[in-house]
């Protein structure tokens, strides 16, 4: 390869500008010309792409959100779409494409570089960590940490009150970060879509304590669990138990912004170092992971919404810690 592209795709999340200044650094590096596409595929199709400097990504990599920006492009689901992206690659002699997003952005860069000529290297990139071959995504580690910082400070007035609480937070239909940030906030209860809640258990055990005037007790939601999210479990809640004080915060996009952890910030250099290598060595259509702390390569087909990697066992966990 001479000449590389690096975009961000779909949701932001904390870590995409440390890949991105990784991917063009190497890149430079190596002697590889590096630009940057603009606002995903959209950029694409539409050629907005500069040609990156090492200066281009100074001072970004504690920075989140994404320099290059995101979009969610339909023209680029269309093959009119991808063929003016391609001839806009193509004109630019851009022969090798980085693509930091999850699994939809993925499926894009599958079928572009089964059409054409340009080989394709995924790096995740998701606060939701719902993708196979990989232990972590960019931004997981970031979002998490948010959500225990905000939800520590609900518990001080939840404390102070004796009051129920029901937090929800994102992650789409997979559970992660409700599942890590639940447990380390010492949560009750937590909801999540990759398993079966006994709400009768959870109705009896909070009866009880609303019957001792000592309704303490912390829910975590996964927004796509499975009664909804907490609004639906909060109006649930209180429906069954009409004097229960219930309160409910979604705490949303905060999850998606802020200066990335700096495990976040490490996996994003490592991977986008290892991207423009796989790029080198002829690679092609592969998502470059980390797997028990070791850069692992999936094919990007294989590299899809993972539900298997949701450890179960940790729900047990929850249960006797919080008993
Ligand atoms: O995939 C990241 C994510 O933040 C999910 O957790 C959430 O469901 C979704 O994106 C929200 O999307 P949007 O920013 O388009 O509202």
């Amino acid at each position: 390869v001479t000449k590389i592209g690096v975009l961000t795709s779909g949701g932001d999340s904390p870590g995409m500008n440390a890949a991105v200044r990784a991917v063009v650094r190497t890149g430079i590096y190596h002697g590889i010309d590096v630009y940057g596409i603009n606002r995903g595929y959209s950029g694409m199709v539409e050629n907005d792409i500069v040609k990156m400097e090492s200066r281009s990504v100074a001072n970004i990599i504690q920075r989140g959100g994404t320099i290059l920006k995101t979009s969610r492009s339909k023209e680029f689901m269309t093959p009119e779409g991808r063929q003016k992206a391609y001839n806009n690659l193509k004109a630019l002699g851009i022969d090798g494409l980085v693509v930091i997003g999850g699994d939809g952005s993925f499926n894009g860069a599958q079928v572009f570089s089964n059409e054409f000529d340009i080989p394709c290297i995924g790096i995740p990139g998701t606060i939701d960590k719902d993708i196979a071959g990989t232990d972590f995504t960019i931004g997981f580690d970031t979002a998490v940490n948010t959500a225990v910082e905000a939800i520590d400070k609900i518990r001080d007035t939840m404390d102070a009150h004796d009051r129920l609480f029901v937090v929800e937070v994102m992650g789409r239909d997979a559970g992660y970060i409700a599942l890590h940030s639940g447990i380390a906030t010492g949560a009750e209860n937590i909801i999540v879509p990759e398993a079966k809640t006994d709400i009768e258990e959870i109705i009896k055990s909070l009866t009880e304590k609303e019957k001792r005037k000592k309704l303490v007790n912390l829910i975590v939601v996964a927004e796509g669990g499975e009664f909804g999210g907490a609004d639906e479990v909060g109006k649930l809640i209180k429906s069954r138990i009409p004097t229960a004080d219930v309160r409910v915060c979604i705490l949303g996009h905060i999850q998606r912004g802020g200066s990335p952890t700096c495990f976040d910030r490490l996996i994003a250099s490592r991977m986008g170092f290892h991207a423009v290598e796989c790029l080198m060595l002829g690679k092609n259509n592969v998502m470059v992971g980390v797997v028990n702390n070791r850069m692992h390569y999936t094919p990007l087909n294989a590299a899809v919404k993972a539900k298997e990697k949701f450890n179960k066992d940790w729900l047990k966990i929850v249960k006797i810690l919080a008993s």
